[in-house]
């Protein structure tokens, strides 16, 4: 893709179809946001992971429409060529149809975000009215965060088991026929997240899933050592932000006290 055109969501369709690759990366405010498009990333996810490795929340439940909608706003001053696509947050579009095609509408006017992302194929008919309302839909399937209960945890594989395989992949078709844009499929084994993509004619985008998705998405804080708690085994650190930022503040401190800033003129 030219460095200089804007991301949408009907490139993402044509990108899988020229066999190029996706590049998305979750992204939670404005500095973060020009980075990404300085570097070329094609997405910029504001996902509820904002919960935990931002906020400091248990987990992705308690996160809200004001909290995505402030941070998806933040990252859209400062992506302008990267398609910015917001999750709807828990709660806000399980309720019923009206209130997800409402919830989505305020997220894509109040922060400016492009795409709207949500989790599982059991809202077919809401995805379906959002789209008919005009606003683009990402699907999630495999490892779905906001199902942490049901699921017993977050940090496992889903779709190991035949029955499990199939139900993901007939989720992605579901998904598929109700009209996103494309698919996360999130920890499932790598043949099953390949045999999906093939099966597809929308873009998929892995996370825990293998190199044979049309694109990939990384937790931010998780390729710069941000978020210490847990980092998943697929996972590759680009960057130790954590240990130079700890260096820089240790620094700063022990100037500060020892009287070496501000310089004396
Ligand atoms: O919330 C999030 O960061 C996500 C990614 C894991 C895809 O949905």
């Amino acid at each position: 893709m030219d460095e200089r055109r804007k991301m949408t969501a009907p490139e993402l369709r044509a990108m899988k179809m020229r066999g190029e690759k996706i590049s998305m990366l979750t992204t939670y405010d404005y500095p973060m946001g020009q980075l990404v498009d300085q570097a070329g990333i094609d997405i910029a996810l504001i996902g509820d992971s904002l919960g935990r490795v931002v906020l400091g929340y248990k987990n992705e439940l308690q996160v809200t429409m004001e909290d995505i909608i402030s941070h998806a706003a933040a990252v859209a001053r400062g992506a302008k060529r990267a398609l910015v696509v917001a999750d709807l947050p828990f709660m806000s579009y399980q309720v019923s149809d009206e209130e997800a095609v409402r919830n989505a509408g305020r997220l894509v006017r109040e922060s400016g975000a492009e795409v709207v992302k949500l989790e599982g194929a059991a809202y077919l008919s809401a995805i379906r009215k959002i789209i008919a309302a005009g606003i683009p839909v990402m699907g999630h399937v495999g490892l779905t965060p906001q199902s942490v209960h049901q699921l017993g945890g977050v940090r496992k594989k889903v779709g190991k088991d035949a029955d499990s395989a199939a139900r993901v992949k007939s989720d992605a078709l579901d998904l598929q026929d109700a009209g996103v844009c494309g698919i996360v499929l999130e920890a499932i084994p790598a043949d099953l997240a390949a045999n999906i993509t093939n099966s597809l004619d929308i873009p998929t985008f892995g996370i825990g899933a293998g190199p044979d998705c049309d694109g990939q998405v990384v937790v931010m804080h998780d390729i710069l050592g941000l978020y210490r708690e847990f980092r998943p085994s697929f996972v590759k650190l680009y960057a130790d932000i954590w240990q130079a930022t700890l260096d820089a503040f240790s620094a700063y401190n022990s100037d500060v006290k020892e009287g070496r800033f501000p310089v004396r003129k």
